[in-house]
């Protein structure tokens, strides 16, 4: 594992096509099978066209992954909402997990609530 600093990042953006419910499950399965590789871990929350995620992990690593998710042609808008340092992974057991839209944000707020802006 890196020696970085573990660092959380959270997002919103906007998708540009509507998928269903299975297809982002099938999503969030196949990113949380890339993030385990890195020693990423984290959340998505996917509400009609709107998106929102958490990411955590080694600092230069989750700050290259949201590097390559920012020029994903998938979505638009892709708004930082926290960008910080923390003490511990909040989702140490999932890549990447799929929860309900509201769960995220109460993630990210929480995130945000501890850690400022
Ligand atoms: C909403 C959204 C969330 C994404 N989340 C992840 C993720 O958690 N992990 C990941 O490896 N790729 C994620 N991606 C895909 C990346 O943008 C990118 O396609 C992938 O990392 C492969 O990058 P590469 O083709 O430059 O190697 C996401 C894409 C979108 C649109």
């Amino acid at each position: 594992m890196s020696e970085e600093p573990l660092h959380t990042i959270c997002y919103i953006s906007t998708l540009l096509e509507e998928i269903s419910e299975q297809d982002a499950k099938r999503l969030a399965s196949k990113f949380s099978a890339m993030n385990t590789r890195v020693g990423i871990t984290g959340c998505m929350g996917i509400r009609r066209l709107e998106v929102m995620q958490v990411l955590e992990g080694p600092r230069d690593v989750v700050q290259g992954l949201f590097q390559r998710i920012q020029v994903d042609s998938r979505h638009v808008g892709i708004t930082l909402m926290v960008s910080t340092d923390v003490s511990r992974r909040r989702f140490a057991e999932w890549g990447m997990i799929e929860l309900p839209y509201g769960a995220v944000v109460e993630v990210a707020d929480q995130v945000r609530g501890i850690h400022g802006r």
